[in-house]
């Protein structure tokens, strides 16, 4: 990517911490929707290893994850050199500019934000400064590329509205330094739920090894636990109000298959719910099955994964400069000469 480029095409950013092994609801949510940007945007697809220590990590995992999540990127599609793939912690702008972006940031604003309020609960004895201002870490992430679009799950909104609101703060203050994102939700998979409780959102840190299909489950665990996905009493493969097993397996095999409802509903007629669910488990273990192949090749060769991660850096670093350069200079900072 060039100044040229930049100029362009419009910009694109998303993340996914290294915090777990990554489910369908990431691939879903995220992933699977990037490589479509790549010809017509300048895309940065970073692993957020910084957001990952909001919650106590094992060193030696994390470090793990972060090579397996990169090579995720690119087993699902992404081209590193159509996209800048990086880590968070190798472009020290990230932390820089959250650090003023806190400046900028309420303490109320904060309070307010859902996945706080959730995580405060689920890590209750680790409720950290970082997890508090998490989301100003990745307005910080967001802003630094001067992003116009932000493609993420549903849960992820709620931060992309307060980058936003920081972005505007910032900008009535200093005039135009920031340019407005806006956050970008698949039509099918923006919000992919638990299969053991599907009223809750499918999660990495579910400690329930049945609540989330894994991207690298082998197959058969992939059909396994589709297999057991609680549904309901009804037999009917139809989506309504209360079936939110049936509606949760109905929204993956759409993400995967491109089927409409009438479709789904029509290939099922009169077949019961275990047919349904084999066949959402088979289209789910087909299509990650050249990810796997790809992604075993990948993490077999970490030097060209380290190459990856050192070029993305390299150019994630020079336009973030940009912008924090900017942002010093705006708030009255001296450089040293
Ligand atoms: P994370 O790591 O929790 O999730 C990564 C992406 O996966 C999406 N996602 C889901 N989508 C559908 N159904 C689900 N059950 C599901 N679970 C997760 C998330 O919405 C997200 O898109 N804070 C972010 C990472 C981040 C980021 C950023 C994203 C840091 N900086 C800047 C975009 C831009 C997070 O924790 O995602």
């Amino acid at each position: 990517m060039n100044d040229k480029e930049t100029l362009v095409k419009k910009t694109i950013f998303s993340g996914v911490q290294p915090s777990g092994m990554l489910t369908v609801g990431n691939y879903l949510g995220s992933i699977k929707n990037w490589k479509e940007f790549e010809e017509t945007y300048n895309c940065l697809y970073c692993v957020v290893d910084l957001h990952a220590i909001t919650v106590r990590q094992d060193p030696a995992t994390l470090r793990r994850r972060t090579y397996e999540t990169l090579a995720l990127y690119i087993a699902s599609g992404l081209d590193p050199e159509k996209n800048t793939l990086f880590v968070q912690s190798h472009v020290p702008a990230h932390a820089e500019l959250s650090w003023v972006l806190n400046c900028y940031a309420m303490h109320g604003e904060l309070s307010r934000m859902t996945q706080f309020k959730d995580k405060s609960k689920k890590y209750a004895s680790n409720i950290n400064a970082g997890l508090f201002t998490y989301p100003v870490l990745m307005a910080a992430d967001i802003l630094l590329y001067q992003t116009d679009l932000v493609p993420v799950g549903i849960d992820q909104m709620q931060h992309i509205e307060l980058t936003r609101d920081i972005a505007n703060r910032f900008n009535q203050v200093y005039g135009d330094t920031f340019r407005m994102p806006e956050g970008f939700i698949p039509k099918a998979g923006a919000k992919i739920m638990s299969l053991a409780e599907p009223e809750k959102k499918m999660s990495k840190s579910d400690t329930n090894g049945n609540a989330s299909v894994y991207i690298l489950d082998s197959r058969d665990d992939i059909i396994r636990k589709f297999k057991r996905a609680v549904t309901d009493s009804d037999t009917v493969v139809r989506r309504a109000e209360g079936k939110d097993g049936i509606n949760n397996l109905m929204t993956i095999y759409t993400a995967f298959t491109g089927k409409s409802d009438a479709d789904i509903e029509a290939e099922f007629a009169g077949l019961g719910y275990g047919h349904f669910k084999l066949a959402v488990g088979e289209v789910v273990a087909d299509a990650l099955a050249p990810v796997h192949a790809e992604f075993d090749r990948l993490m077999a060769d970490k030097a060209y994964l380290e190459g990856v991660m050192k070029d993305g850096a390299a150019k994630a670093a020079y336009l973030a400069r940009k912008t924090l350069s900017k942002v010093y200079r705006k708030v009255g900072f001296t450089q040293p000469k």
